[in-house]
């Protein structure tokens, strides 16, 4: 019976130091949150993955921006709709000004994962659930659009400052931390 009561208080506190804003969570509660966002964001980045290498098969890395620009929100939503949630893509330094960094959460877990690479959950003060993930450019692909000078081709960089005037997402190196999943898991 004691172990009971000292088990459950010390495995809040174990627990609880994952970046969350308001209350802590517990064990059970951040391992099914984890998983469920693990395989959301999973499930997102294989359509994004898939559908871009597609497109720069089709019609090259120009074309391929171009698609990016028109699919990649809609795709996310349509993987977000199914699973009843909001999915974003956040970053400092965004090609889409709509993905941003916007509230003091988003800046203050980008800091943790800069430094600590690890997916987490955060409970806002209103009781909403964020899940937030590292997105890595892992890929050689990505320095195609994201890389540096020499990386992205001419035409390419082109089509990337006509649609992307404020265009911040270039200059990176392979293995970077590019921005992160932030899904909304509960209201
Ligand atoms: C064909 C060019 C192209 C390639 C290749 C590419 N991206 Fe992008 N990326 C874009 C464009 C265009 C956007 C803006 C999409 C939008 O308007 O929603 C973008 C946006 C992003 C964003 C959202 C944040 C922001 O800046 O708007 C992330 C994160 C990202 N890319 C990561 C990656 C990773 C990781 C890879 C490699 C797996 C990759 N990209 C490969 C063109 C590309």
């Amino acid at each position: 019976m004691w172990r009971s009561i000292v088990f459950i208080p010390a495995a809040m506190i174990l627990f609880s130091c994952t970046g969350n804003v308001g209350a802590s969570f517990t064990a059970r509660e951040k391992e099914q949150l984890l998983a469920l966002g693990d395989s959301i964001t999973m499930e997102a980045q294989n359509i994004l993955l898939q559908n871009v290498s597609s497109a720069i098969q089709k019609g090259g890395t120009a074309y391929a921006v171009g698609f990016c620009n028109t699919q990649a929100m809609p795709l996310t939503h349509a993987v977000a709709a199914i699973h009843q949630v909001t999915i974003q893509r956040v970053t400092d330094k965004s090609r889409n000004p709509a993905n941003a960094l916007q509230t003091a959460t988003d800046s203050l877990v980008w800091e943790q994962l800069k430094a600590e690479q690890e997916h987490r959950i955060v409970r806002e003060k209103d009781g909403s659930i964020y899940y937030y993930k590292p997105i890595i450019l892992a890929m050689p692909a990505c320095m195609k659009c994201h890389g540096g000078k020499d990386d992205i081709q001419e035409s390419t960089l082109k089509i990337i400052t006509r649609r992307y005037p404020e265009d911040k997402a270039t200059g990176y190196k392979p293995g970077d931390i590019r921005g992160m999943w932030k899904v909304k898991i509960k209201e």
